[in-house]
This record gives C-alpha cells, sequence and structure tokens, in this order.
C-alpha cells in the first residue's frame, strides 16, 4: 500500500472509491490502523471522552492534543493523520486559529488539522490553507457545540437548518477545506452535499452516501462504555476479550501459577553458593 496523501484521497474521491478513517490516539493502535490499510486516522478531541474520561471534548488543550497527535504520527508510515483543534483554539480569530494550526502540525508531524464549524470559521479555514496546512472541516452536529445543541443530536432538521447545513458545507470548501466532516446529517441531505461538493465528505451518522466514513475506534471494537450511538456498527468485541484477558492475569497471579519457569531468566541465575553467601552477608 502506497502513503496516503491530499492527492491520492482527491484521486480516490474522483474514481469513485470509498475512503476508511477511524480515531486514533496512540502508537501501538496506530501500527494496527497502519497495517490493516486504512486511509485516514483522526486523531480526534474525542480523546477527552474515550482516553480522558471527560462527558464531552470541551477541557481538552493543545498540548494534550499535540502528545496524542505525535505518539500516533510515529506508528503511522502510509495512513494520513488529521489532528483535531480542541475547543476555544481556533474561535477567537483566524491568527489564533493559524498559530495553533501550525503549532499542532509543526509538533506532531501530522498531515492536516481538524475545526468545528461552517460559515463562521471560514477565514480561519482560509488563512490555515493559505499557509499550507490541509484542513478538514467538521459541520453537522459539531461535539465542541453540545452546550449551544442541548445535546448530541441530528442536525439539519427541517427545510431551514437542511439549507444551513448545505451553505456550511459550500463555504468550507470555497475556504479551502480539502475534505468535510458530516455527523449526525439525515442520508438524503448527505447525499446532496455529496453531490453538490468537489471535495470530500466523511460522514459519521450520515450514511453511506458520503465519500469517506470514521468511526471512534473504542465504539466500533466494543471498549466504550453502554451507551452505543445508533450510527455506530460493533465490528468486533475487544472489550470483552480485554476484560477477560485480565480476569485470567489477575487470577494466574493470585494463585501464583504466573509466571512459570518459562517467563524468567532462571539461566542467567548465580551459583547457589554465591547466592548463599549473600544471603549470609545481608
Ligand atoms: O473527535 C472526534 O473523534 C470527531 C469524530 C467524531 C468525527 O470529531
Amino acid at each position: 500500500m502506497s502513503k496516503n496523501t491530499v492527492a491520492t484521497l482527491a484521486a480516490m474521491k474522483k474514481n469513485g472509491e470509498k475512503i476508511s478513517q477511524v480515531t486514533c490516539y496512540d502508537y501501538s493502535t496506530a501500527r494496527l490502523v497502519d497495517a490493516a490499510g486504512i486511509n485516514m486516522i483522526l486523531v480526534g478531541d474525542s480523546l477527552g471522552m474515550v482516553m480522558q474520561g471527560y462527558k464531552d471534548t470541551l477541557p481538552v488543550t493543545v498540548d494534550e492534543m499535540i502528545v496524542y497527535g505525535r505518539s500516533v504520527v510515529r506508528g503511522c508510515e502510509n495512513t494520513f493523520v488529521c489532528v483535531d483543534m480542541p475547543f476555544m483554539s481556533y474561535q477567537i480569530s483566524p491568527e489564533q486559529a493559524l498559530q495553533n494550526a501550525g503549532r499542532i502540525m509543526k509538533e506532531t508531524g501530522c498531515s492536516a488539522v481538524k475545526l468545528e464549524g461552517g460559515k463562521d470559521i471560514a477565514p480561519a479555514i482560509r488563512l490555515i490553507t493559505n499557509a499550507g496546512i490541509p484542513v478538514v472541516a467538521h459541520i453537522g452536529m459539531t461535539p465542541q457545540s453540545v452546550n449551544a445543541f442541548g445535546g448530541f443530536k441530528v442536525q439539519g432538521k427541517g427545510e431551514a437548518n437542511a439549507r444551513r447545513v448545505l451553505e456550511d458545507a459550500l463555504a468550507v470548501q470555497e475556504a479551502g477545506a480539502f475534505a468535510v466532516t458530516l455527523e449526525c446529517v439525515p442520508p438524503k441531505l448527505a447525499a446532496l452535499i455529496t453531490k453538490k461538493l468537489d471535495i470530500i465528505t466523511i460522514g459519521i451518522g450520515a450514511s453511506s452516501c458520503c465519500d469517506a466514513q470514521v468511526l471512534v475506534y473504542q465504539d466500533m471494537l466494543g471498549m466504550s462504555g453502554d451507551y452505543v450511538p445508533k450510527f455506530v456498527k460493533r465490528f468486533a468485541n475487544v472489550g470483552e476479550q480485554m476484560k477477560e484477558a485480565f480476569k485470567a492475569y489477575d487470577a494466574e497471579v493470585k494463585a501464583g501459577t504466573f509466571p512459570t519457569p518459562e517467563q524468567t531468566y532462571a539461566k542467567s541465575d548465580c551459583s547457589d553458593e554465591f547466592l548463599e553467601k549473600l544471603d549470609a552477608e545481608y
């Protein structure tokens, strides 16, 4: 498999090939994602919830995104890595957005940044892309606005909202984004937006009409809590397997059956005579 870039991903859209993306937050998982041939990774600020245990993404900082982001980049040979810009790292001014996007790219080695918002953040997208930093926009249900939405809710319901979501998509394309994530957008609207845009649409809860799909990996592997959003499909139950493995380890440690001689360095041991001498000395 060859390296995924903005150009190869754009060519995939043009050729009608679907694009895969998952979230990822650490080196070990990034190696597995890369080996699986996934096209794109999002180091999402969802890490605030799935890695740090917050109730939403708002507390996450730029410094934290950089720590997680650079671990992921080190694990990828071919997968394209995009890092989220966290809450309040780009909303104050386009200049603030550019400064933080530049920091994220310089300090992680990622290939793109993602910002939530449509028309309102178009000036920030323009400034960032003009500096040579590829941007993925994120519209529809934007988790950083959870307090304004009054919860994690489907967006684009009703004619006025549908028009607003389409106009946001057109605005971020016009500003220079090379892709746009559509979160919790109804299928026909997602299809229309995908048809109208030249840039890649990445769906999460936005149907198979989008050019690409993204899922939070803990959701798709059965590693998140009991609440599973409607748009998630569980591709494995890794969470259950991990729990069973931890239980088996716990039981063996407590029974004294782990480690066995097989897991020790017996060949490097000193002679019995020397150990008896040590025993007597101390
Ligand atoms: O932070 C994240 O993981 C995201 C996805 C839900 C698209 O933004």
